[in-house]
C-alpha cells in the first residue's frame, strides 16, 4: 500500500494502551487541512476525522469493537458516543448478531457475514475477537484484537486522508497458537451503517465490450453479493460500491462509497440485517478460499478504501478521483498527464511489420501524437491469436532488424515508443509451453481449458514469477521502450498449483496476485521512466490495487463513440478520467457498424485520456487537418479533463438524447464542457446547460472548440452567469457534439 502523506502532522501525545489497560488520551492533529485520530478513554471510543467526515467506533462492555458512526464530522469538543452492545431482540436475533461489529469473527451467535472465519486442527471453528490494545501514529490507527481463548491475533489498520476524508482499512491475521490453522475467509474491512429503509446500492457491472454499467437497486433485508471468482478483477462486477439514501442524487445527499485494492478474486457483500442495519464487508473472495497459517504465520488483506460525502454521487466520484491522484497512482501526488497516443490494434490487428508501422507512425506524428504504441503481433509466431504468447522475442519475418529501426524512427518523429505485452499468458502453440507445460494453472490429469487459445501461467510459482520478470526486464533493457500495454485476455480455469501440498494449493488466489504486484513493482523500480497500461480484454482489470503500478487503463474494447459515452460515464463513478484511455477509431465502428463523424469521435474520446486508434492510411486531408486542430486543443485542456473536478451534468444513462460533462481544472482557471446529442426530433432545441463548480465572482471567457453556442451567448461573463443562466448550444441532428472552454480572466480573487 502507498502510505498517506502524514508529513504535516504534529503528534501531541504518545501511545497509550497495552493489553487493554489504557492510561492516556492520544490525539494527533495537523494545522490545515485537519486530519486527526483520537482515543477517548472515558467513552472507550476512537475517532478518525478529516475533511467533512468522522469515523467512530468503540469498545463495548463485552470487549467487541463496535461501529458507532461513519458520516458527518463531529465538533472537536464533542464527546464520543459510548459503545453498548445491542439487546437481544429474541433468541433468534441475539445481541452478537445485531451489534454492528468492526471486524466480526465467525463464532458464538454471530449469523451475519463474518470478517474472519478460521478452522483449527482440533475441529474447533469458533472465533470471537475482543479488543486487546491500540496504537496511534499520526493519521494511522492500529487496533489489536484477539480470540477469547486461542492466540489468534488480528491487527486492524486504519488511516484517514486529510484532503478527502477517505479511510484506508486492512487487517493482518497472525497465528500464535503454536499449531497450524486455516483461514477460510478474511475481509479487509467491514463497514456499518445504521438502520434505515431507504438505502440504495450503486455498483458497476458488465461483460466484454459492455463494461461500466451503473446499477442501482434498493436494498432490503438480505445480502447482495458483488464478486469475482475468476482469479482477477473481472468485467462482470468492479470492486467498487456506493450507498445512498432516497433523497440523494448526483449533487446532494449522503453517499458512502468504497473500493477494494485487489486484482484477484474478491467479494463485497452488502447485507441488510433483520434490524435493517447495513454491513458492507469486502476482501478476499471466500469462495474456494483456504489459507493455511503455520504457527507464527501471517495473512495480510488488501486495502479497502471508504469515504463519505453529504454532496451526492458526483462529489463521491470527485473525492475518489482526487484520492487516486494524490495517493494511489504512480508518481502520486503528482501523476504525469497522459500523452496523446496512437495504437495500432484496430488499424492492423496482428498484421504488424516495420514498413506498415513506420507509415502509421509518420502519419501519427503529423497530427501531434506523442506516443506510438505497437499492439499485438510483433513477437514469436504470432500471426493470429492461436500461437506465440509466451515467446517474447521479436518476430524476424516482420522485423528482420529487430525493433530498433522502428523505435528510432518513432523517436526521430518526436514521439516515444510503446509496446503491447501479455506476460501472464501462454499459447500451447509456443516454445515456452513446449518447454514448460507444467508452468500453467492446472489440475494434473484434468483438462486444461483454453480461452482465446491460451492458458494462464501460474505466477504464484517463484520460477514463473522470476521468468516473467526477466523477460520484461530484458525487453525493456534492450529496447528504448517508454510504455507497456499490459494485457490479460482470459480468466482462470482449473486453478491447481500441484507443486504445493494439496492443503496449500488454494493459496494461489493470494500468491498469484502478490507476485503480479511484485513483478510490476520490480519492473517500475528497474525502469522508472516506463509507464504501464492495465488492459484485460478491455476493462477486466481495473481496481485500486493494479492502479498503484499503472498510469492508465483500457476501459473497454468497445470503441464506438456513442457507446463510449455510457461506458465513460459509468467508469467515472469509481475511477479518475486521468486513467481512462479513449481512442478515436474508424467509422463505421467495427463492433456495431455505427457511423459517426470524426469530430464526434474526437469529442467523445477527449472526455478522457485521448488516443488515436484509427487506420490513418484511410484518412483524407481534411481528416488530418481536423485531427491536428483537435489534438492541439486537447493539449490545452487535458489538465482540466484528466486531473480536474468532473461534473456529470447530464448523464447518458438517463435515457435522454443529451449528455453533458464539465471538467474544472484543479486551480479553477478553466472549465471544459462536452455536450452530445444522440438525435433531435420535432425540431427541439438542445436544453440550456448550467455549469457547476465555477468561481461565481470571477469572469470567464467562452470559446467553442467544436460545435457552437447560440448567437445570444456572450463571449465573456461571470461564473455566476454561467452557473445560473448557462449556455445555449446550437446542436441539432443525429450524433452531434460540442466542446466549449471557459477560461478564467485574471487570477483567483
Ligand atoms: C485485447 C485488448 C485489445 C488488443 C487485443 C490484442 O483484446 O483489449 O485492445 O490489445 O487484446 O490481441
Amino acid at each position: 500500500m502507498k502510505g498517506f502523506n502524514s508529513a504535516a502532522l504534529v503528534r501531541l501525545s504518545g501511545l497509550i494502551c497495552v493489553l487493554s489497560v489504557c492510561s492516556d488520551v492520544s490525539v494527533a492533529k495537523e494545522a490545515s487541512p485537519a486530519a486527526s485520530v483520537r482515543y477517548d478513554e472515558l467513552s472507550r471510543a476512537f475517532e478518525l476525522k478529516a475533511k467533512d467526515v468522522s469515523y467512530v467506533f468503540g469498545i463495548n462492555e463485552r470487549g467487541d469493537l463496535q461501529a458507532l458512526h461513519w458520516g458527518g464530522r463531529f465538533a472537536d469538543n464533542d464527546a464520543l458516543p459510548i459503545a453498548k452492545a445491542a439487546r437481544d431482540h429474541s433468541s433468534f436475533e441475539p445481541s452478537a448478531s445485531i451489534t454492528p461489529q468492526e471486524y466480526p469473527g465467525w463464532g458464538s451467535t454471530y449469523y451475519g457475514e463474518p470478517s474472519l472465519k478460521v478452522s483449527f486442527p482440533d475441529g474447533n471453528r469458533d472465533l470471537v475477537l475482543h479488543y486487546v490494545s491500540h496504537h496511534i501514529d499520526g493519521t494511522r490507527l492500529l487496533v489489536q484484537l484477539k480470540d477469547i481463548s486461542r492466540d489468534v491475533r488480528v491487527e486492524l489498520r486504519y488511516e484517514i486522508d486529510a484532503e478527502t476524508g477517505i479511510l484506508g482499512r486492512s487487517a493482518r491475521v497472525e497465528n500464535r497458537t503454536g499449531k497450524v490453522l486455516t483461514v477460510q475467509q478474511a475481509a479487509a474491512a467491514s463497514w456499518s451503517l445504521p438502520a434505515a429503509d431507504d438505502y440504495r446500492l450503486y455498483s458497476l457491472s458488465g461483460r466484454w465490450a459492455d463494461e461500466w454499467n451503473l446499477d442501482e437497486r434498493r436494498l432490503a433485508p438480505g445480502t447482495t453479493v458483488l464478486e469475482s471468482r475468476r482469479g482477477s478483477t473481472g468485467h462482470q462486477n468492479n470492486p467498487w460500491f456506493a450507498v445512498a439514501r432516497d433523497a440523494s442524487n448526483e449533487e446532494s445527499g449522503p453517499v458512502w462509497f468504497g473500493a477494494l485494492a485487489w486484482s484477484g478474486s474478491w467479494r463485497i457483500s452488502v447485507e441488510q440485517d433483520p434490524t435493517h442495519r447495513l454491513r458492507i464487508t469486502g476482501g478476499y473472495n471466500p469462495f474456494d478460499f483456504a489459507y493455511r497459517l503455520a504457527s507464527g504465520g501471517i495473512l495480510e488483506t488488501p486495502m479497502f478504501y471508504g469515504g463519505y460525502t453529504k454532496s451526492g454521487l458526483g462529489e463521491a466520484s470527485r473525492l475518489m478521483h482526487r484520492f487516486q491522484l494524490a495517493h494511489i497512482l504512480p508518481h502520486a501526488p503528482k501523476p504525469r498527464l497522459r500523452p496523446v497516443l496512437y495504437n495500432s490494434w484496430e488499424a492492423t490487428e496482428f498484421k504488424v511489420d516495420e514498413a506498415g508501422q513506420t507509415k502509421l507512425a509518420e502519419m501519427a506524428a503529423r497530427i501531434g501524437v506523442e506516443r506510438f504504441v505497437m499492439d499485438d503481433g510483433w513477437f514469436g509466431a504470432r500471426n493470429n491469436d492461436k500461437a506465440g504468447l509466451g515467446d517474447w522475442t521479436v518476430n524476424p519475418n516482420k522485423f528482420p532488424n529487430g525493433l530498433k529501426p522502428l523505435v528510432d524512427k518513432v523517436k526521430s518523429l518526436g514521439m516515444d515508443f510503446g509496446l503491447w505485452v501479455e506476460p501472464e499468458m501462454v499459447n500451447p502453440d509456443s516454445d515456452l509451453y513446449r518447454k514448460h507445460p507444467d508452468w500453467v494453472l492446472n489440475f494434473p490429469g484434468r483438462p486444461r481449458t483454453e480461452a482465446r487459445n491460451q492458458l494462464v501461467l501460474n505466477l504464484a510459482r517463484t520460477d514463473v514469477r522470476d521468468h516473467v520478470f526477466r523477460v520484461l526486464d530484458e525487453l525493456l533493457t534492450q529496447n528504448d521502450i517508454a510504455f507497456l500495454k499490459w494485457d490479460y485476455n482470459r480468466n482462470w480455469s482449473e486453478p491447481g498449483w500441484s507443486e504445493q501440498l494439496p492443503e496449500d494449493q488454494q493459496k494461489v488466489y493470494v500468491a498469484y496476485v502478490k507476485n503480479l504486484y511484485w513483478i510490476l513493482q520490480r519492473v517500475r523500480e528497474r525502469h522508472p521512466n516506463v509507464e504501464i497500461e492495465s488492459c484485460s480484454g478491455g476493462g477486466g482489470r481495473v481496481d485500486l490495487g493494479i492502479l498503484r503500478f499503472t498510469e492508465e487503463v483500457w476501459p473497454s474494447d468497445n470503441t464506438d463513440p456513442y457507446d463510449r459515452l455510457s461506458i465513460q460515464d459509468g467508469f467515472t463513478y469509481a475511477y479518475a478520467p486521468a486513467v481512462m484511455m479513449a481512442w478515436v477509431t474508424d467509422s463505421p465502428n467495427w463492433l456495431n457498424q455505427r457511423g459517426t463523424s470524426l469530430e464526434y469521435r474526437f469529442l467523445s474520446s477527449m472526455q478522457g485520456s485521448l488516443g488515436i486508434g484509427a487506420n490513418l492510411t484511410h484518412w483524407t486531408e481534411p481528416d488530418f487537418e481536423l485531427a491536428s486542430r483537435l489534438i492541439g486543443e486537447y493539449k490545452k485542456i487535458r489538465g482540466a479533463v484528466q486531473q480536474g473536478n468532473l461534473y456529470r451534468l447530464v448523464s447518458p444513462r438517463q435515457g435522454s438524447p443529451h449528455s453533458v460533462t464539465e471538467s474544472v481544472s484543479a486551480d479553477g482557471a478553466q472549465a471544459v464542457l462536452f455536450a452530445f446529442l444522440h438525435s433531435s426530433s420535432m425540431g427541439s432545441n438542445y436544453p440550456r446547460v448550467q455549469l457547476l463548480g465555477l468561481d461565481a465572482e470571477a469572469r470567464y471567457r467562452m470559446r467553442a472548440i467544436a460545435g457552437k453556442a447560440q448567437s445570444d451567448t456572450p463571449d465573456e461573463a461571470s461564473g455566476a452567469y454561467w452557473m445560473s443562466r448557462g449556455i445555449n448550444l446550437d446542436l441539432r441532428g443525429d450524433f452531434q457534439a460540442a466542446a466549449v472552454v471557459f477560461d478564467r480572466i485574471g487570477a483567483r480573487k
